[in-house]
């Protein structure tokens, strides 16, 4: 059995009913007890596939239960071996405080095709298909990834938008940014989304760089990578623990930069489903007894990117 259609219906089941269980937690400033719904019901929900899924990117390590934890194992059994990356609620500040761009995450792969990591920070880069691959690195400076992007796109450097999280260790970038004239998409939250924006032109940004969550570049790459983008990720580690925990889970070169095609390999399915209303896609929406509910759906092998619309009967 392979990631079928069969099965990208089922994870989009659970995607939406995850969302759908943060529904009566948006605009109620409890970040830890809608992260609790959707971590739960996410859980319940894959536990009822007839696959055998084991966590790689998850909510941390087993002392963190109830989280889903990396090394968890999940689903009813069966002849599909898969790995699971998870982040059930990625926004927990947007449901607490009911702002744009909450949503609930999966992706998929066949056993051994997703990376395997501990929760630390991830140094990103990602660019469109329409920068040729070599234009664009980490370890390029700002300057030089710019100009190179402005070139391969035939635009002003004035013209070209960057996004990244509104953090002060971006300070640095964003300096070097506001130099250069760039246009700057700064976001607050969400860098799943972030990432995302440069897969389609609608979105208008060029490039998404800087620090954000591991787990969140994973779940973007997997679906970066049915957009045919360019996706690179370099773990920061800045504690013994997590050091540790990443020699013991076979990361040698904890400095190594990955290209997409070391951390999401072979066919992959990814969702996101939204929980408020974002870029990518609607919000929950209660109308007629119903949960209506927007999911970003990318399948690789089918070149599938699409959005999904679900509805779902309010039980009472
Ligand atoms: P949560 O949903 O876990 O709160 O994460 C939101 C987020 O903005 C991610 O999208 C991002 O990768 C990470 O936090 C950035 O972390 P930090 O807020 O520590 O800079």
């Amino acid at each position: 059995m392979s990631l079928n259609k069969e099965l990208i219906n089922k994870i989009i089941t659970v995607t939406s009913k995850a969302a759908i269980s943060c529904n009566q937690f948006i605009g109620k400033n409890d970040k830890i007890n809608a992260d609790k719904a959707a971590t739960d019901s996410m859980r319940n929900e894959i536990n009822k596939l007839k696959i055998n899924g084991e966590v790689v990117i998850g909510e941390g390590e087993l002392d963190d239960a109830p989280m889903l934890y990396i090394g968890e194992k999940l689903g009813a059994g069966g002849d599909l071996n898969i790995d699971i990356a998870v982040d059930p609620l990625e926004g927990t500040n947007f449901v607490a405080k009911n702002l744009p761009g909450a949503l609930s995450v999966i992706s998929v792969a066949e056993k051994g095709n997703l990376f395997n990591a501990p929760e630390t920070y991830m140094d990103k880069l990602a660019v469109s298909k329409h920068v040729p691959n070599d234009a664009t690195d980490l370890d390029f400076s700002i300057e030089k990834n710019i100009k190179n992007i402005a070139d391969a796109l035939n635009k002003d450097i004035r013209n070209i938008t960057a996004c990244l999280l509104n953090r002060p260790r971006h300070n640095e970038i964003i300096n070097e940014l506001k130099k250069m004239k760039v246009k700057i998409k700064l976001i607050s939250d969400g860098d799943v989304s972030g990432a995302l924006m440069i897969t389609d032109k609608k979105y208008d940004v060029d490039i998404f760089l800087g620090i954000g969550g591991g787990p969140e570049g994973v779940l973007a790459a997997s679906a970066i990578d049915a957009y045919g983008c360019k996706f690179q990720g370099r773990f920061l580690f800045d504690n013994d623990k997590d050091i540790n925990r990443a020699k013991q889970m076979g990361i040698k070169d904890l400095n190594k930069k990955y290209d997409l095609k070391e951390i999401i390999k072979g066919d992959s399915i990814f969702c996101a489903t939204g929980i408020t209303t974002g870029d990518l896609v609607k919000g929950i929406n209660v109308k007629d007894n119903k949960y209506i509910t927007e999911t970003l759906v990318t399948h690789k092998s089918s070149n599938m990117c699409k959005i999904v619309i679900r509805e779902d009967i309010i039980k009472t």
